[in-house]
């Protein structure tokens, strides 16, 4: 087989599995991702899980081209020049979601806005092109280790946890993309990357936003984390009638999961914590949540949640 047909056999085969919600590593220009179809709750979860991270941050979602990406959020026009001048690349763009968004609410942690990328690297590309679906992707490291730049770092950091690892080489740039959002005009500049200020400067004046993911809300900072605005009371055993009740463990009409399942719970967390805050009761209650795997990240947000108020 020539290597050309032994790549598109290799990607023919990781879009399959993107498709069936499975976890696959893919080279981008920059690092390499640890990608899931963005769109399936359970694998997003998935991402979470394999990573080991103690606390849900949003994720970039990878798009194939700017058309795709205009299904997903609103451009507004100097994001739309920022993006036709530097995608594909490395450079990613916080926009407002739209209403119908078919992205799980988990990829971008509850939040109103979602980080959307057009990779630059020609495997990449073809992937996303081939899979037909939005692709969420965090740098495919195990929490707190550094970002992979080769297959083989992504192998060792969490060879067993992908149905497959698409090898594309080293990552060029081996930086993270620059994350920008764009507001009343100005370029905030979220997170630094090989795209630079200079660069950016010639579109807008550029503001240093770096705000710190796990900060509390505060005006101004674009990555406040999501919070309904009823009560919540955590570690309930048993619910009041004027609570609308996340079970886990136990089934209702806000479960985060039936079966107590922390994946399934992950999964439904920030569904089921919008839909028991548009509901018509008053409060909020949460099932007490095991404290470990994903329970730890869920444990986290439900922390962050309460105390809010
Ligand atoms: O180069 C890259 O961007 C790599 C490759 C795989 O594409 N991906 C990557 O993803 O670095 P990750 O998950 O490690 O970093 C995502 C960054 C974080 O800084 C996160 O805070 C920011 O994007 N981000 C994502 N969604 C956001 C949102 N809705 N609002 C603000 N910041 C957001
Ligand atoms: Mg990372």
């Amino acid at each position: 087989m020539s290597q050309r047909d032994h790549m598109s056999d290799q990607i023919e085969k990781a879009a399959a599995l993107l498709r069936a919600g499975k976890l696959v590593a893919f080279p981008t220009e920059t690092v390499y991702g640890l990608g899931a179809d963005a769109t399936d709750d359970h694998a997003v979860a998935a991402i979470f899980e394999a990573k080991g991270r103690p606390s849900f941050n949003p994720l970039i979602i990878h798009l194939p081209d700017r058309e795709t990406a205009e299904s997903l959020v609103d451009f507004d026009p100097l994001s739309r020049s920022l993006a036709d001048a530097l995608w594909p690349g490395p450079f990613t763009l916080v926009l407002p979601r739209k209403a119908d968004s078919p992205v799980s609410l988990l990829a971008s942690a509850g939040l109103e806005t979602l980080a959307v990328r057009v990779p630059a690297h020609d495997l990449a590309h073809q992937l996303l092109a081939k899979t037909g679906k939005p692709i969420a992707a965090p740098s495919a490291n195990p929490s707190g280790k550094i970002s992979p730049t080769t297959a083989a770092h992504v192998r060792d950091g969490l060879g067993d946890k992908l149905a497959m690892i698409l090898d594309g080489g080293p990552a060029v740039h081996g930086l993270e993309s620059t994350v920008v959002a764009v507001r009343n005009g100005d370029i905030h500049l979220l997170r630094p990357g090989s795209i630079t200020r200079d660069m950016l400067e010639k579109f807008g004046p550029v503001i240093s936003d770096q705000p710190d993911p796990e900060a509390p809300s505060s005006p101004g900072q674009l990555l406040s984390h999501y919070a309904p605005d009823k009560p919540i009371r955590l570690n309930a055993d048993q619910f009041n009638d004027d609570e609308a009740a996340l079970t886990f463990g136990a089934p209702g009409p806000f479960a985060l999961s039936d079966a107590g399942d922390l994946t399934e719970a992950a999964a439904n967390l920030f569904r089921q914590l919008r839909a028991a805050d548009a509901s018509p009761l008053p409060r909020i209650a949460v099932s007490p949540i095991p404290h470990q795997g994903l329970g730890e990240a869920i444990n986290d947000r439900l922390k962050r949640a309460a105390a809010d108020k």
